[in-house]
């Protein structure tokens, strides 16, 4: 897969070649979608609706396939990228779309983003967090994947020398690993912790590989 200097999902060569390169980058993914798709699982009961936000090729509803199936779950997948649009291979409605468009999609009662939100415009995320909360359903929740501003000083760069170390041990040439954070620049922009702490609205945490975290919201409060 060539690498662009300017990261992009719009592109079919990157779509094409998505699944194979997500596992070669993030070696922990597999573990991470499980994870995910365990605690969807528990939240999806007869009839739910389940909203897969940046939904790429589809990995999260075709591992979810047989309780989609088993459980008449409503799944709705959504993705900017017409490209990934074309590749979906997952399970339920799919369509072309920015995600930050609340009115896009239903109210739901399992919401996932994983490893979308830090492609998101900076300045929409807060209010997009909260737009989301008041689509939960009571009982419903949502569940983040995705990377955060790594720790000041010296824990930082050796989190980072991690991230570099994961993807080398993995396989991935030194060329391609610089080639991608290059890439990257101003296309991925980390969230910070605070964003999952606001309004209220408190998620918790559910993985951490790094500066890799997922949270966890539920909407107890009822209607
Ligand atoms: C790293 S991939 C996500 C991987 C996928 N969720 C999975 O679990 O395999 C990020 C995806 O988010 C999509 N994306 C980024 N910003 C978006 C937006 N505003 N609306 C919809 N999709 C978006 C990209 O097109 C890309 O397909």
């Amino acid at each position: 897969m060539h690498i662009p200097t300017n990261w992009t999902f719009k592109n079919l060569d990157i779509a094409e070649n998505f699944d194979a390169h997500v596992i070669e980058q993030l070696p922990w993914d597999p573990m991470a979608t499980d994870l995910i798709c365990h605690l969807a699982r528990c939240f999806l009961q007869d009839n739910a609706v389940l909203v897969d936000l940046g939904c790429s090729t589809g990995t999260i509803t075709r591992k979810l396939a047989d309780v989609i199936e088993d459980r008449n779950i409503k799944a709705v997948s959504v993705d900017n990228s017409r490209e990934m649009i074309e590749n979906f291979q997952g399970v339920g409605e799919a369509f072309y779309g920015d995600m930050m468009s609340l009115d896009l999609y239903p109210e739901f009662d399992v919401c996932i983003l994983c490893l979308s939100l830090m492609f998101t415009e900076v300045s929409k995320r807060k209010q997009f967090i909260r737009g989301l909360a008041a689509k939960t359903k009571a009982g419903g929740v949502i569940i983040i994947l995705d990377k955060i501003e790594p720790p000041a000083g010296y824990l930082g760069t050796c989190i980072n020398r991690m991230s570099i170390k994961n993807k080398y041990e993995s396989g991935v040439e030194a060329k391609a690993i610089i080639d991608k954070e290059l890439s990257l620049c101003g296309a991925q922009r980390p969230a910070t912790e605070g964003l999952f702490d606001q309004f209220g609205l408190h998620f918790q945490q559910f993985f951490r590989v790094g500066d890799f975290v997922g949270y966890i919201w539920e909407n107890s409060e009822g209607p």
